[in-house]
C-alpha cells in the first residue's frame, strides 16, 4: 500500500479522493463531525500541493436512488467553512460530467453529489469504475471506514488509475496494527457490547493474541448465567451456549485470561435505584445495568499491568449516570496510564466513543476509531475489500 504522503509532484494532479463523510444528519443538519474534521488534513495537504481535489463520498444508504435529505450540502458548508476555501457541490448527473468540464471549474475542490445515488456505486461496477477514473489522475481512499465495503468508488475504481491511501486511513492502520501484530505485550481487550454472537469472530481472532480478555456489558451476562447464576430480567442472548462453551475451552488452550464480572449493579428497570450486587445476590425482577466495584478494581488491576489496550464496548448502561460508574472508571484509569505514557490504547465503537467524549477525554486515547462496521471486519481478521484494492 502506498501512502499519498510519499508524494511530493501532485501540483496541477486531478486528485480522486474517496472520504466517508457518512455523518450523522437530524434535519439535514450535521449532529456529530468527527469524520468530516479527521480527513481535514488530507484535503490541506492536497491544497498545499496544489492539486484539484474531486471528492467522492456517500451519506446515508438512498439506494441507488436520489433523495433530498442525503445530499451532501450540510457536509460541503461545513467543509467550506472549516477550509475558508470555495468548494463546488456537482449536483448534475456524473455521467455528463468530464474532464475537460473539471478543468473549467474555477474552485480547487469539487464535491460530487452522494455517490450512494448511483445505483453502480455499490454493485463495484466497472464501467462505472471507469468513468470516475477517467475524471482524475490519481485516485485516494482516506475512507477506512468504507473499506469494508466492495463498492466501485472504494474498490474497483482503483483497477484504473495510480492508487494510495490517504493520511486519516494511514492513522487508522498504523493503529490497528498496532494491537493485531505489531503488539507489544501485555495487551488486553476490554469488549462489550449487548451480543455475544456479533462479537464472536473478534473474540476468536484475538485469544490467541492476547493475554487478557475482559467481557463486559450485557453480553457477558450470557457468561455469568452459564456459571451457574440467576441473573433476572438482564438482557441476554438466547441460544448461544455453544458460543460461550467455545470462548471458554478456547481461550484456556491459548492460555488467554478470560474475565467477566464478579459483582454487578442491578435496578429493576433502567431508571431504577441501583444497588451493588454479589453475583448470587440477584433477583427475579433486578436487571443487571453495570459492573460492581470488586470488577472495577480487578479490571484497573488488569490495565496496570498491560502495556496495549483495546477497548469496544461500555460497561454498563452509561446513558443512566447510576450505571456509568464501571465504564468512567475504565476510562479514567486508562487516561491515568496514557499520562504517564505507560499504555497504547486504541477504542472504537460509537458507544465507547460518545462515552469518551462525554468524559472529554479523546485526546487522551492513543488513537480513537471512527470506524463502525470496518474496525470490526479488521478485528475479526478479515481481508478489508478497499484495503485489498489499493495493496
Ligand atoms: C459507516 O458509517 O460505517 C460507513 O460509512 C459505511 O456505511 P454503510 O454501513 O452504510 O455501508
Amino acid at each position: 500500500m502506498q501512502s499519498i504522503s510519499r508524494l511530493t509532484d501532485l501540483a496541477g494532479k486531478k486528485v480522486i479522493l474517496r472520504l466517508d463523510l457518512n455523518v450523522p444528519l437530524k434535519n439535514c443538519k450535521i449532529t456529530d463531525t468527527t469524520r468530516i474534521d479527521k480527513v481535514l488534513p488530507t484535503i490541506k495537504f492536497l491544497l498545499n500541493q496544489n492539486s484539484k481535489i474531486i471528492i467522492l463520498s456517500h451519506v446515508g444508504r438512498p439506494k441507488g436512488k436520489i433523495i433530498k435529505d442525503l445530499s451532501l450540502k450540510p457536509i460541503q458548508e461545513d467543509i467550506e467553512k472549516k477550509l475558508n476555501e470555495k468548494i463546488n457541490l456537482i449536483e448534475k448527473n456524473i455521467y455528463e460530467i468530464n474532464k475537460d468540464l473539471i478543468d473549467n471549474f474555477s474552485e480547487k475542490i469539487l464535491l460530487i453529489e452522494n455517490i450512494r445515488f448511483y445505483p453502480e456505486e455499490e454493485k463495484n461496477d466497472t464501467n462505472f469504475a471507469k468513468h470516475l477514473a477517467s475524471l482524475g489522475d490519481i485516485y485516494v481512499n482516506d475512507a477506512f471506514s468504507c473499506s469494508h465495503r466492495a463498492h466501485t468508488s472504494v474498490c474497483e475504481i482503483s483497477k484504473f488509475l495510480p492508487s494510495f491511501s490517504g493520511l486519516q486511513l494511514d492513522l487508522e492502520i498504523g493503529a490497528l496494527k498496532k494491537i493485531t501484530s505489531n503488539i507489544i505485550k501485555p495487551v488486553t481487550c476490554i469488549i462489550g457490547g449487548s451480543k455475544i454472537s456479533t462479537k464472536i469472530n473478534i473474540i476468536k481472532n484475538l485469544i490467541p493474541k492476547f493475554d487478557n480478555i475482559v467481557i463486559v456489558g450485557a453480553m457477558a451476562n450470557n457468561l455469568i448465567e452459564h456459571n451457574g447464576y440467576n441473573i433476572g430480567k438482564s438482557l441476554k442472548e438466547e441460544n448461544v451456549s455453544s458460543i460461550v462453551n467455545e470462548i471458554l475451552s478456547y481461550s484456556k488452550k491459548k492460555n488467554c485470561r478470560l474475565i467477566f464480572p464478579e459483582d454487578v449493579v442491578v435496578a429493576n428497570d433502567l431508571n431504577g435505584h441501583p444497588k451493588i450486587k454479589e453475583l448470587n445476590q440477584i433477583k427475579l425482577d433486578e436487571m443487571i445495568l453495570d459492573i460492581g466495584p470488586k470488577t472495577v478494581e480487578s479490571i484497573c488491576n488488569i490495565i496496570d499491568n498491560t502495556n496495549t489496550i483495546l477497548w469496544n464496548g461500555p460497561a454498563g448502561y452509561f446513558e443512566n449516570p447510576n450505571f456509568a460508574n464501571g465504564s468512567t472508571a475504565i476510562a479514567k484509569k486508562i487516561v491515568e496510564k496514557y499520562k504517564e505514557d505507560k499504555i497504547y490504547s486504541v477504542v472504537g465503537g460509537g458507544d465507547t466513543v460518545s462515552l469518551i467524549n462525554s468524559l472529554n477525554a479523546v485526546k487522551n486515547f492513543n488513537f480513537v476509531s471512527t470506524a463502525g462496521g470496518a474496525f470490526l471486519e479488521y478485528l475479526e481478521g478479515k481481508e478489508l475489500p478497499g484495503i485489498s484494492a489499493l495493496n
